[in-house]
């Protein structure tokens, strides 16, 4: 029997600290919501992976203009707002067969209906799990490609710093950067984007990568990294002038996970002046804007890892199984360096945790 309601997580209030997890003061609160009954072309799905993002901070932050947000921010009673994957359990669509694996937004649900149209179907190549699509095959994956070739304009004598390199998108910066754009091992690339191949190993690319333990320092420099510093270190600030000598060409950020959590004392950057002194440019960046090319940038990677340039293993993701309960707990992980890659919600039962 299909299932008639569902357990949502939906935002209570919106938090000026970091999220409140318990208590009086709690930002999430989970109720039970009736599900309406799939229409001609939707199916009814349940949640399998939920996809956790620093940017679902920004969605309830209370200082965010919604006339200036990318995304209408969520306010109290709304269902939390999370792409994930499910598994089709009823379908009134003729495409999507019950059992398929789908790419969505979920939302924090546990069963949802949607129009099939807004769905993606999953269908990994043998040897690459599923859950890549939330990761580096996916959004994280076009953010990464897309930043470094649209905004950046990367060339391959640049010298580039990492931000956040062991996350989800950074891994995958330090990946396209050194492996697909940086040593021009893209021949066999059809994509329009791809730069020119070259036959010089000389002058290549720089990169240093920024994370906050010495373990994913380490596994940023398996990724390809030729320094991954750690910015806990007390000598960080030196260590990363040693490295840069000649300076950097690419500082890359393209968020600000450190501020999320710090409404109203938001820090940030105290040197803006050296924009000027140094004759900078900072340039933003949002991955919305190339969803048009997920697609034709998620076949590229595939590609890629394929020809063996890109790593894509289990290492490469965080996956925490969670009961319903503690979703909330697990996307907090993010805020404390829980995650190495991508940090994935698995759903469970109860007595399987
Ligand atoms: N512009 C766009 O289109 C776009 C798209 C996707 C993501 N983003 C942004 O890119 C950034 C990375 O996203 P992601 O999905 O790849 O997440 P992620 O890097 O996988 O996870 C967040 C990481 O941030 C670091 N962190 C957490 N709290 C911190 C703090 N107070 N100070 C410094 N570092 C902290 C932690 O790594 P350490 O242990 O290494 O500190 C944590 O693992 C986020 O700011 C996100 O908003 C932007």
């Amino acid at each position: 029997m299909a299932p008639t309601t569902t357990k949502q997580w939906k935002l209570r209030q919106k938090p000026h600290g970091m999220p409140v997890l318990e208590g009086s003061e709690q930002t999430f609160e989970l109720t039970t919501t009736t599900l309406n009954e799939p229409q001609d072309g939707e199916v009814l799905v349940q949640t399998v992976y939920l996809s956790n993002d620093p940017a679902q901070r920004s969605w309830i932050s209370p200082s965010v203009d919604p006339d200036r947000a990318y995304l209408p921010p969520l306010q109290p009673g709304d269902t939390m707002r999370a792409l994930g994957i499910g598994s089709v359990i009823e379908s009134r669509d003729d495409k999507l067969e019950v059992g398929s694996l789908v790419v969505g937004r979920m939302g924090w649900s546990e069963y949802s209906v949607h129009p099939a149209q807004n769905l993606v179907m999953l269908d990994p190549p043998e040897g690459l799990r599923e859950t890549h699509f939330l990761g580096g095959l996916g959004l994280p994956g076009l953010t990464a490609y897309y930043a470094l070739k649209e905004i950046v304009e990367l060339k391959k004598t640049d010298t580039i710093v990492v931000s956040a390199a062991a996350g989800a998108v950074g891994s995958m910066v330090v990946q396209i950067a050194k492996k697909v754009l940086g040593c021009g091992r893209v021949s066999s690339i059809s994509y329009s984007h791809a730069p020119d191949a070259h036959d010089s190993d000389a002058d290549f690319l720089q990169l240093i990568g920024i994370a906050g333990t010495e373990e994913k320092c380490r596994w940023v420099e398996s990724l390809g990294a030729d320094k991954c510093l750690n910015y806990k270190d007390s000598h960080f600030a030196e260590n990363l002038a040693a490295e840069t000598e000649d300076f950097a060409d690419v500082y890359f950020a393209c968020g600000m996970t450190s501020t999320y959590n710090d409404v109203v004392n938001q820090t940030g950057i105290k040197n803006l002046f050296e924009v000027v002194t140094m004759r900078l440019k900072m340039l933003g960046f949002i991955n919305i804007d190339y969803l048009d090319h997920q697609k034709e940038v998620t076949d590229l990677l595939v590609r890629e890892w394929s020809a063996g340039n890109l790593v894509l293993r289990d290492d490469n993701e965080t996956i925490v199984d969670t009961v319903f309960e503690d979703i909330p707990k697990t996307w907090a992980l993010l805020f404390t360096g829980g995650n190495t890659g991508k940090l994935l919600t698995r759903l469970v039962e109860a007595n399987n945790t």
